[in-house]
């Protein structure tokens, strides 16, 4: 019996990987590579290159391993992108989502974890945000989370699929011989590391008139290595027979983005080149999570909790010795 990896070649599925060989478990990784050409998986793990769409593949792939669960992290991630594209965001991360699915509940693969995200809140009424805060996604991409979820709650109902939808707030630092890394790079603290290596442009702050201590905006960083231990707690949940689910995940703490580039700038030693920008559109002033339901249903405490500690993670990463 193996875990059924979608996005494996990715930052969080890798880092998701690696913790689950680490256990011991026997894990299969799908990934069309459209955004991690150049990923490195554990020796010894099982790769198909194949979109999660691709249902041949994907029925294959769960009979000649035997998949019992799926941890679902494949899609498009930039929110400007999903925002100039829609269409490719719903056919990528809603359609071929469906596809995979339906593949899996017709093969008996009941238990699912599906990577889920603080955009499906859009502007938060409070903050901390809880679960049940209202959906109402500001992007296509936010928008493609949210259906999934829906979607996942439909397939509950039928009996076929118990899920975990996890939502991440802002996935940072690097796990152990993986680095931060997108195509294309959308995140703060990577491009802000490459503007401190003079690797790119200086970096824009995008809005600088918020309501909020410094006027940029203010997000919850949670480190890939606290993730990945939240993966394999739903899982653990799922074989125990737990309900289906929707937790956030983060550290209950926001740091402005002039927070983030004083941090890089102290770990790195060395100056963050930056200039200012018009606010984005959709871009709330502030998202920090509650994550007390994922504490109490999962047991989850991040340990990885300090900014500066994150941010040196990603920084060795990008400038191995
Ligand atoms: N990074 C974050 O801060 C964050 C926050 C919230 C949610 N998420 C979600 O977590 C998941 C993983 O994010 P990440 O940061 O590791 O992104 P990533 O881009 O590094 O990984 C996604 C992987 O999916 C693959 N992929 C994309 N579309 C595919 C398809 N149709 N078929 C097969 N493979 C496909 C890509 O090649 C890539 O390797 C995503 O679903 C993302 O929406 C990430």
């Amino acid at each position: 019996m193996s875990i059924l990896v979608t996005g494996g070649a990715g930052y969080v599925g890798g880092a998701v990987v690696d913790h689950l060989i680490e256990q011991g478990e026997a894990v299969v990784v799908v990934d069309n590579l459209s955004r991690s050409p150049d990923s490195a998986l554990p020796p010894g793990v099982p790769f198909y290159q194949a979109d999660i769409g691709d249902r041949e593949a994907i029925a294959g792939i769960v009979r000649d391993h035997e998949i019992e669960a799926c941890l679902h992290f494949a899609g498009l991630i930039a929110v400007g992108e999903s925002v100039e594209q829609p269409g490719l965001y719903f056919e990528q991360n809603v359609s071929q989502t469906i596809d995979l699915l339906d593949v899996l509940a017709t093969n008996g693969v009941n238990n699912v974890v599906f990577s889920s995200s603080a955009a499906v809140y859009g502007e938060p009424d409070q903050i901390p945000i809880t679960e049940d805060h209202p959906h109402r996604p500001t992007s296509p991409y936010g928008s493609t989370k949210s259906i999934v979820e829906q979607i996942l709650a439909q397939y509950d109902l039928t009996g076929m699929i118990r899920s975990v939808s996890l939502r991440y707030f802002n996935a940072a630092g690097a796990a152990p011989g993986r680095s931060e890394r997108h195509t294309p790079e959308t995140h703060l603290i990577p491009l802000a590391i490459d503007a401190a290596l003079a690797l790119r442009d200086p970096l824009t702050v995008f809005g600088t008139d918020y309501d909020t201590p410094d006027g940029t905006a203010v997000r919850d960083y949670v480190h890939v290595i606290d993730l990945a231990d939240a993966h394999l707690r739903a899982l653990d949940y799922l074989h125990g027979g737990g309900a289906t689910e929707a937790l956030n995940l983060g550290n209950g703490e926001g740091y402005s983005v002039m927070q983030v580039i004083e941090s890089v700038s102290r770990v790195a030693g060395r100056e963050v080149p930056f200039e200012f920008g018009a606010r984005r559109p959709g871009d709330p002033p502030v998202l920090v999570a509650s994550a007390d339901r994922a504490r109490l249903i999962l047991d989850w405490v991040p340990q990885h909790p300090d900014l500066d500690a994150i941010v040196s993670s990603a920084w060795a990463s990008r400038t191995p010795a």
